[in-house]
């Protein structure tokens, strides 16, 4: 008899929390930094609003615009407010040290110090689940940042020692790497605040953030000699290599071919990375990146299939990739209204075009999982890492936290997954059936079907309505999702 959802949920935490010592590891790169976490309130983006003497007709007219970069005080502002309008999230590069001192100066100064980049938060998540060597990357370390990683043994940095070899350390025993401290302005808004200001009136719908970021160091991705160096070891004792931190390099300052050479350093990297370990899944995760040229250099100079195994976006990054390879009517349809139907359709193109074997799309109340067809696990695993997943996820959400040991039942009532599927858990099915891929009632139980060569995966997932942070949980959702599935591919 198939289970139910709440029956895969509860034995794919069991299983994979009880397999997870048998891979051997997963290394994160590039960027690590310290984010600044203000809960940005309406009445304190009016306060600011006023200071800075914006009326509300320059204002919405800049948000319009969308200009996604930041010059000024008031593009930080614009930027801000059009993610709080739409609910939507996403990350402008600040192009000055002048506005950035600004903004620390005049945000308010409640704030809290998180663990942040892609490569530092799934390095602290894998770390605290038990991955037995979590190797991870970061081009500063002031002591902020390092206090800031978790204390496991598990998770290490590679470093130079004074011979001249590589050593595994922890990054909070390491010394000499650049200390500067460059914070992310991550401002986090909330569903059902409203902002009254003229004629003006939005509220909020949907909990998210918007990030502000100055960070030469990161700007440059600039890939640390130990990291280099260390790349055979890297990549033979670790499954996966998962990267990401093309979306902050400043155009601006390194210019187009600057940008050209940083993706090329990386790609040659990965196939260093490969040729060490060709069983070695090398993933992108992606990070909203506003400027196009960017994302278009970098899968101008990889698409040929050779580079990434698989990918990890939400639904602006969806957008954005499908922009830049030849997709931008499906891209600007997707960003004006968005179905999920035009989501999936979306995430088959970037597997076809891309040659991908795996993508993972994640959103409110559902993940989608696609696969080639011959891929190294099996559908019934990948459902239950997705599961697996969530359940992270939700826990983090729920806290700020990871913890290897969660009591399932304290943390959801796992009844309410089968008894009310997740609205776009359902919609997809009814998109599923109207396109003669599957009947919506059968899809509903089982989460699986074939989909134009690709095995599609889709699960509910656990919803929580009031996260204590919403930066940070779509990295978490893809690093434990692959983490997970690398565990229970082994025969168990
Ligand atoms: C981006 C931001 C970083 C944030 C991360 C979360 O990398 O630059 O500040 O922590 O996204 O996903």
């Amino acid at each position: 008899m198939i289970k139910t959802w709440s029956e895969i949920y509860r034995d794919s935490y069991q299983e994979v929390t009880n397999n997870i010592k048998r891979i051997n590891g997963i290394t994160v790169g590039f960027n690590t930094n310290v984010d600044a976490i203000y809960h940005m309130r309406s009445d304190a983006i009016v306060d600011l609003i006023h200071k800075l003497g914006i009326d509300s007709v320059a204002l919405y007219k800049k948000v319009v615009k969308w200009k996604g970069s930041i010059e000024t005080p008031d593009d930080y502002i614009a930027g801000l407010c059009g993610c709080f309008e739409k609910g939507r999230a996403s990350e402008w590069i600040i192009q000055n040290e002048e506005t950035y001192n600004y903004l620390i100066e005049n945000l308010p100064v409640e704030r809290t110090l998180r663990m942040g980049g892609q490569a530092g938060i799934m390095a602290n998540v894998l770390s605290s689940l038990g991955v037995p060597k979590v190797i991870v990357h970061t081009s500063t370390l002031p002591k902020e940042l390092k206090n800031l990683f978790v204390k496991n043994k598990n998770l290490v940095l590679p470093i130079h020692d004074k011979n001249g070899n590589i050593t595994f350390t922890h990054p909070r025993k390491v010394k000499k790497i650049d200390d500067r401290l460059f914070l992310h302005i991550i401002s986090e808004i909330e569903k059902g605040d409203g902002i009254k200001l003229g004629n003006i009136k939005w509220i909020c719908p949907k909990n998210n953030r918007f990030i502000a970021t100055y960070d030469p160091p990161n700007a440059k991705l600039d890939i640390s000699l130990s990291f280099s160096d260390g790349i055979t070891e890297i990549a033979t004792t670790t499954d996966v290599l998962i990267l990401s931190g093309f979306h902050m390099l400043n155009f601006k300052e390194i210019g187009i071919e600057g940008v050209k050479e940083r993706i090329k350093s990386v790609l040659n990297l990965i196939q260093q990375a490969k040729q060490s370990n060709p069983k070695l899944i090398v993933h992108l995760e992606l990070s909203s990146t506003k400027n196009e040229k960017i994302l278009r250099e970098l899968f101008n100079l990889s698409r040929k299939g050779v580079y990434w195994d698989s990918l990890g976006c939400n639904e602006v990054e969806l957008a954005e990739v499908l922009n830049v390879i030849g997709e931008s009517k499906l891209a600007k349809s997707i960003t004006q209204e968005p179905t999920q139907a035009k989501f999936l359709r979306g995430c088959l193109k970037i597997c076809q075009k891309l040659s991908l074997r795996r993508l993972h799309f994640h959103q409110y109340g559902s993940y989608f999982l696609l696969t080639e067809n011959n891929y190294l696990v099996p559908n019934k695993k990948l459902k239950q890492a997705l599961c697996y997943a969530s359940i992270i996820t939700a826990y983090k959400a729920k806290t700020g936290e990871t913890k290897k040991k969660i009591d399932l039942e304290i943390l959801y009532d796992l009844n309410r997954i089968d008894s009310r599927y997740t609205k776009s858990f359902k919609e997809i099915a009814s998109v599923l059936e109207k396109e003669k891929i599957i009947y919506e009632e059968e899809f509903l139980l089982t989460g699986i079907t074939q989909y134009h060569n690709y095995n599609l995966i889709i699960v509910p997932t656990l919803v929580i309505k009031k996260p204590k942070y919403t930066v940070g949980l779509g990295d978490t959702i893809s690093s434990t999702a692959l983490t997970a599935e690398i565990t229970l591919s082994f025969r168990l």
